[in-house]
């Protein structure tokens, strides 16, 4: 942290105010349901961003990164609403937007989270960011809506219609745990995820696949969603059993009833996952984590053919289970491996890339990890 500090004042030629941090995550179930008002099972990963702030007094807002030395982004605070200049910048305009901050700032970020991984590396730059500006201007918003409010930003300013697991968990997240958390209400649930004590790994997995459906696929998938409970007639996936699904197909499309299908079951996968968790039965987690991936594959048509060989040559290799995660259409995949499987199938996956012609894929591991930080510092 104090190399954030240090270049921080050799950028601006003054010291930050205040430093914050705020992880990424890997979603262990719950995918693609926290906009139907699910449930999701995500933790923070060891990986994070950091970021260094202060105020100026003459009304100019500057943003630059450590990984993208050289570019000094600068706006008038006045003109910090959507629509405005910006790339990535727009991720912390977005927060600053939204926190409704008026005020000049300096800002350097910094991090590891690997970005288009399907990591949420968007989500901790504006966790970051929202933490710090809470210190900084005294405004003592909740965890909760602080994860609203960096959702609105991501919405509104950035223009992706995601839900709100990504935020919440940068910012919730408890090291040691999964955090089942209600997408409706935020409240949550700590689920102690130790899988190191049983001889096991997650190991997570970046295709390097990206495939520019992600945009148009996502929103798309939201509005199937929206109009299958509107003609439905229920208030959310939620309210939704599998047999009144089933008994309602006919008021459907047949896409709709697909996606439907994905959210009922993978709701009750997560319910699942966390008595499992608890009874540390690490085998039943593992075909949820599989039940989850064949439906997200089949039923939300979200995976590709680079996350289906990883999960593939990830169980051919002996995984208890594995699936996709996050949006989809590429990024990264978890498998549930015995400790000692962990060289295998790596080199399992490798080849089975190599060989299809795609990408080599990059591999992590990663305990869970706390949630967001923020620091004055004197
Ligand atoms: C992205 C979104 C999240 C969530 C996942 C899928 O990560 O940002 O809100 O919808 O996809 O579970």
């Amino acid at each position: 942290m104090g190399a954030l500090s240090t270049n921080f004042e050799s950028l601006y030629g003054h010291k930050p105010q205040v430093i914050s941090e705020a992880p990424g995550r890997v979603n262990l179930i719950g995918e693609h349901i926290d906009y139907s008002d699910g449930f999701v099972l995500p933790f923070a990963i060891a990986d994070r961003t950091h970021a260094a702030l202060a105020k100026r007094s003459d009304g100019l807002v500057r943003i630059a990164s450590n990984q993208r030395k050289n570019e000094l982004f600068t706006i008038d605070a006045a003109d910090v609403k959507p629509g405005s200049a910006g790339e990535w910048e727009k991720y912390v305009l977005g927060v600053i937007w939204a926190l409704k901050i008026d005020s000049g700032l300096d800002i350097l970020i910094d991090g590891t989270v690997p970005t288009g991984a399907g990591l949420s590396s968007s989500a901790a730059l504006e966790c970051s960011v929202a933490v710090a500006l809470n210190l900084l201007f005294e405004l003592n918003i909740s965890l909760a809506d602080l994860a609203r409010a960096t959702q609105r930003a991501e919405n509104e300013y950035v223009g992706m219609p995601c839900g709100i697991m990504d935020q919440s968990v940068s910012l919730m997240a408890q090291a040691g745990a999964a955090l089942l958390l209600d997408c409706r209400d935020l409240s949550t649930q700590s689920i102690p995820f130790n899988v190191v004590n049983h001889g096991l790994e997650l190991l997570i997995i970046d295709t390097q696949a990206h495939h520019a459906l992600i945009d148009g696929g996502y929103a798309e998938r939201r509005a199937s969603c929206e109009s299958a409970v509107a003609k439905l007639g229920v208030r959310s996936m939620r309210e939704l059993t599998l047999d009144a699904l089933d008994a309602a197909q006919d008021k459907l499309t047949p896409v709709e009833f697909m996606r439907a299908r994905h959210a009922v079951t993978e709701i009750a996968r997560v319910h699942n996952a966390v008595v499992a968790l608890k009874a540390s039965d690490f085998a039943e987690l593992g075909l949820l984590l599989n039940g989850s991936h064949n439906s997200l594959r089949d039923d939300y048509t979200v995976s590709c053919p680079e996350l289906d060989l990883a999960v593939h040559t990830s169980l051919a290799a002996g995984a208890l289970g594995a699936r996709m995660v996050g949006g989809g259409f590429g990024g990264s995949a978890i498998a549930l491996i015995q400790a000692s499987d962990l060289k295998k199938t790596r080199t399992a996956i490798t080849d089975a890339f190599i060989s299809k012609g795609f990408k080599k894929p990059r591999f992590f591991t990663s305990l869970p990890s706390q949630g967001a930080s923020a620091q004055l510092l004197s």
